[in-house]
C-alpha cells in the first residue's frame, strides 16, 4: 500500500465545510489533502490558504530592529476547503457532521483525487492541456463539450492566453478537429514546426512535433504574410452599408444613395465588378463633395486589394481535420472586422446546411471583434454563433486580454471558461460574474498565478480545477516562424 503522507492535525472550530489545520509536514497552498470522517470515510479537500501565527508583537519588533535577540514562538496553520467524498452510488456529498478535531490530515492520494473530482472517465481520451497543480495527475477536457459549447481564454497580457491556445489546437489536430484560427498577429503558423526539446517536456510527458500537413494559411495581405495563400472577397458579397462600414462612413445618409444606385448598376450590368469600376461608375455622376468624399476613400481601400473579381471559396479554406490560419498580421482593423464578419457568417450559413464539417472558430483579440461597448462589423453573426452555433456544430473559441471589453452575451454563453492571471478589478469582477461555481478564494488566486496556470472550468468536469499547462509540442509565437521557415 502507498504510505500515507502526513503534514497536519485537525484543530479548533470545525465545521463541515472548512477545517483549519496546524501544519507539522511539508505541504503547499493549493495542494488536495485528505481527512478521515467518522461517517463518510476518507474525504478529500484543497488546501486553500496558509498562515503563519507568532507571538512577535511590534514592542519586541522593535527590539529586533535594535539588534536584540528576541525568541519567537510561530505556527503555521492551513484552511481547508472540504470538496467531499463519492458515496456508494457515485454522488459527491460533504459529510453531514463535523470532522473530530485531533484527525490526521494527510496529503491526498492521487487516486481519491481522481475518483472525488470525476476525471477518470475521461482519462487518456480528450484533450490532455497539462498537469493538475501541484500534483502529478493529467488533466484531459472533453472534447465534444469543448468544441460544442464554446470556450472563453482569459488573461492578462503575457498571462499565456496563445500558448495555451497553441496547446488546445494541436489537441484539436490529433483528435482531428477541422479548426479555422483568426489570428491577428501571426502567432499560430508555428504549429509548423517542431518546439525546442526542454527540461520540463519530460515531466509532462510531452515531446516536440511539428504539424505541416495540417496547416493551411490564408492572409488578405500576402505581401507580408508572404507564405499565406490569397484570401480574397468579391464586391458583389458585400452590401452599401457594409462598404461604408469599411470605410468608416458611419454616417451613412448622405452615401448611401449614391453608392447602392452605383453597386446596383455593377452588379445588373457585369455580375462581379472591382472598387476601380465603382470608382469610375460614381465619378460619372454629378461632381459633389459628397461623391468625391466616397471616391477618395474607396481609392484608399482599393490599395489594400482585398476584393477580387473571385472570392476564396469557403472550402478551400475550410478542409476536414485541418487547421486554417487566417493571418491578419499588417492589416487594418477595419479590414480585420470584414474578413472576420465576411468569415463568421459563411461558416454560420454552411455549416447549418452541413456543407462544411463540424468545426471549431478561434477568435484570438476578441474585445475587437465582439466589443462589450460600441459596434464591430463582427459583433452580430458571432453573437449569433454564440447562440446558435451548438446546435449545428459549431464552436466557438474567444480569447481576450480585457474580458471587461467583450460582449458579455457571448462571455457567458461559453460553457468552459480557462482563465489565467488576470489582476485587472474591472476584470475580475467580469470574470467573477459570469463564471458559475467560482469561490472568492478561487477569484483571490487567480491574481496571483504564476504564468502557465490557469483555472479551468465547465468541459465536463465537475469543479473548477487549477491546471499547470503542458509545453507545447510546437514551436510558440510568431517571431521565431521566420527564422525556422527559413532554415
Ligand atoms: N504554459 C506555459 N509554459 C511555459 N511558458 C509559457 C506558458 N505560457 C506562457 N508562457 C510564456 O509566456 C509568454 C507570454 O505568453 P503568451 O504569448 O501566451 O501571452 P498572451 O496571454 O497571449 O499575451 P498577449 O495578451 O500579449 O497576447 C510566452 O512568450 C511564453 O514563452
Ligand atoms: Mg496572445
Amino acid at each position: 500500500m502507498e504510505e500515507m503522507n502526513k503534514v497536519g492535525i485537525v484543530y479548533g472550530d470545525v465545521s463541515t465545510t472548512e477545517v483549519q489545520v496546524t501544519i507539522t509536514g511539508l505541504i503547499d497552498q493549493g495542494e488536495y489533502v485528505q481527512i478521515f470522517h467518522q461517517n463518510s470515510g476518507w474525504v478529500l479537500g484543497r488546501l486553500d490558504r496558509l498562515e503563519r501565527k507568532t507571538d512577535l508583537s511590534v514592542e519586541k519588533a522593535l527590539l529586533i530592529n535594535a539588534g536584540e535577540a528576541v525568541p519567537i514562538q510561530e505556527v503555521l496553520l492551513g484552511y481547508v476547503s472540504i470538496i467531499g467524498y463519492r458515496d456508494n452510488k457515485g454522488i459527491l456529498q460533504v459529510p453531514k457532521t463535523p470532522f473530530r478535531a485531533g484527525e490526521p490530515v494527510y496529503k491526498a492520494k492521487d487516486s481519491l483525487i481522481k475518483e472525488t473530482i470525476g476525471l477518470e472517465n475521461i482519462e487518456g481520451n480528450g484533450a490532455y492541456i497539462g498537469l493538475l497543480y501541484n500534483h502529478m495527475i493529467p488533466i484531459y477536457l472533453d472534447i465534444n463539450a469543448l468544441v460544442q459549447k464554446h470556450v472563453s481564454i482569459l488573461a492578462k497580457t503575457g498571462g499565456g492566453k496563445s500558448y495555451l491556445t497553441g496547446v488546445i489546437i494541436e489537441e484539436l489536430i490529433k483528435h482531428n478537429v477541422t479548426t479555422v484560427v483568426i489570428d491577428p498577429h501571426g502567432e499560430y503558423v508555428s504549429l509548423k514546426y517542431p518546439a525546442q526539446q526542454s527540461k520540463s517536456m519530460e515531466k509532462f510527458n510531452v515531446k516536440p512535433k511539428g504539424y505541416p500537413e495540417k496547416i493551411i494559411e490564408f492572409s488578405p495581405d500576402t505581401k507580408t504574410n508572404r507564405n499565406a495563400k490569397p484570401l480574397k472577397f468579391t464586391l458583389s458579397q458585400i452590401t452599401p452599408r457594409e462598404l461604408l462600414n469599411l470605410i468608416n462612413f458611419t454616417d451613412f445618409r448622405a452615401y448611401l444613395v449614391p453608392l447602392r444606385k452605383a453597386m446596383d448598376y455593377l452588379k445588373a450590368a457585369k455580375g462581379n465588378f472591382f472598387l476601380k469600376d465603382l470608382i469610375n461608375v460614381l465619378s460619372q455622376d454629378e461632381d459633389s463633395a459628397t461623391v468625391n468624399a466616397l471616391i477618395n476613400a474607396l481609392s484608399i481601400l482599393d490599395d489594400e486589394g482585398i476584393f477580387s473579381d473571385v472570392g476564396t471559396k469557403i472550402d478551400e479554406i475550410v478542409q476536414n481535420g485541418k487547421v486554417s490560419i487566417i493571418n491578419l498580421k499588417g492589416v487594418s482593423p477595419d479590414i480585420q472586422e470584414m474578413v472576420v464578419q465576411r468569415l463568421s457568417y459563411m461558416l454560420f450559413e454552411l455549416r447549418k446546411r452541413d456543407a462544411l464539417p463540424p468545426l471549431m472558430f478561434v477568435v484570438e483579440e476578441a474585445h475587437n471583434f465582439i466589443p462589450q461597448q460600441g459596434k464591430a462589423m463582427s459583433s452580430k453573426i458571432l453573437r449569433t454563433i454564440a447562440s446558435e452555433g451548438r446546435k449545428f456544430g459549431l464552436g466557438l473559441c474567444i480569447i481576450s486580454q480585457r474580458p471587461a471589453k467583450v460582449d458579455k452575451n457571448i462571455l457567458s454563453q461559453c460553457n468552459t471558461q480557462i482563465i489565467l492571471k488576470v489582476t485587472n478589478p474591472n476584470d475580475l469582477k467580469t470574470i467573477g460574474d459570469s463564471v458559475e461555481g467560482l469561490t472568492r478564494s478561487s477569484i483571490d488566486e487567480i491574481q496571483n498565478l504564476p504564468v502557465g496556470v490557469a483555472l479551468v472550468t465547465g468541459a465536463s468536469l465537475a469543479m473548477p480545477l487549477f491546471v499547470e499547462v503542458r509545453p507545447r509540442e510546437t514551436k510558440h509565437g510568431g517571431e521565431s516562424v521566420n527564422v525556422a521557415g527559413s532554415k
